[in-house]
């Protein structure tokens, strides 16, 4: 069924008044960023059925068959210390996604640092949903934060490589098609409550680090600078990831891609 009806009827994250549907659109975060610059108040949303240029992490390009997923771009206006409440978000965000999937279906993915949604099995892993997080400040000069989610629901298994090699969706994982309308309900309701609990000094950062996958394994990590191999020890309180080298050096890492390693990487 099309989300082009999609209606939320309580709350204020992506109610009525504050969603845009678009049928097809470049990138949802492209449209709700010169919403946001004009001043949108907070919580609009910006939906889509199609993206033609949809944007991932480091440079990536995000890309889904019409139809068949979740894709939207929420705005927050967080408080000071804005720069605390936008990763904090990023991780409700990810943990949101998360107890989403879980509601409605059942299956419970992990969360491979720093926001990715993945399922693991039999030594194998896929990734599910992608969070891109951007922040900006609009024409008054008040700092605004963007978080885009896409969701692989209703992706057939034979279009997934279409995807990336890693692609699966819950339909795959599943065996049945999965009903996005209440997969997007049950998303920004929860959202929306985990940012009010932000917002009243609850700390998402334990919950998000049990729900990381391969922590205390070996990963290589695929920085902006070069890459590095190492064991995935913890991340930090502002959420970067600490690798431990086999040096013993541990270094941090605050953007990156990491991949598991074989076990053949010696951790120290
Ligand atoms: C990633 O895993 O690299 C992040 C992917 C984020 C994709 C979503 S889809 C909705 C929103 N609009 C975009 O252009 N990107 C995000």
């Amino acid at each position: 069924m099309s989300l082009s009806n999609f209606c939320r009827p309580e709350g204020w994250l992506g109610a009525q008044s504050r969603l845009v549907f678009r049928e097809r659109v470049p990138s949802t975060h492209d449209v709700l960023r010169e919403l946001a610059i004009a001043g949108a108040t907070e919580g609009t949303v910006v939906l889509a059925e199609e993206q033609t240029a949809g944007r991932g992490r480091v440079g990536r390009r995000w890309w889904a068959p019409p139809g068949t997923s979740v894709l939207f771009s929420a705005l927050f206006r967080p408080p000071e210390p804005f720069v605390y409440h936008a990763q904090r978000v990023m991780m409700a965000c990810g943990l949101a996604v998360r107890a989403a999937v879980r509601e409605v279906t059942g299956l419970v993915p992990d969360i491979k640092w720093p926001n990715d949604l993945i399922f693991e099995r039999e030594g194998d892993w896929k990734k599910t949903a992608g969070i891109l997080a951007e922040t900006e400040c609009d024409l008054e000069g008040a700092p605004y934060l963007m978080v885009g989610v896409g969701l692989n629901v209703n992706v057939p298994p034979e279009q997934l490589s279409l995807l990336s090699p890693v692609a699966t969706s819950l339909q795959n994982e599943l065996g049945q098609s999965v009903d996005r309308t209440a997969i997007l309900l049950a998303l920004l309701h929860t959202l929306e409550a985990t940012y009010m609990r932000l917002l009243a000094g609850w700390d998402p950062l334990p919950e998000w680090r049990a729900a990381l996958a391969w922590m205390g394994r070996p990963v290589q990590v695929l920085a902006p600078d070069g890459e590095a191999i190492g064991v995935a020890e913890a991340v930090s309180e502002n959420g970067a990831l600490v690798l431990r080298m086999e040096n013993g050096a541990r270094v941090f890492y605050s953007v990156g891609d990491v991949s598991l390693r074989s076990a053949a990487v010696r951790a120290t």
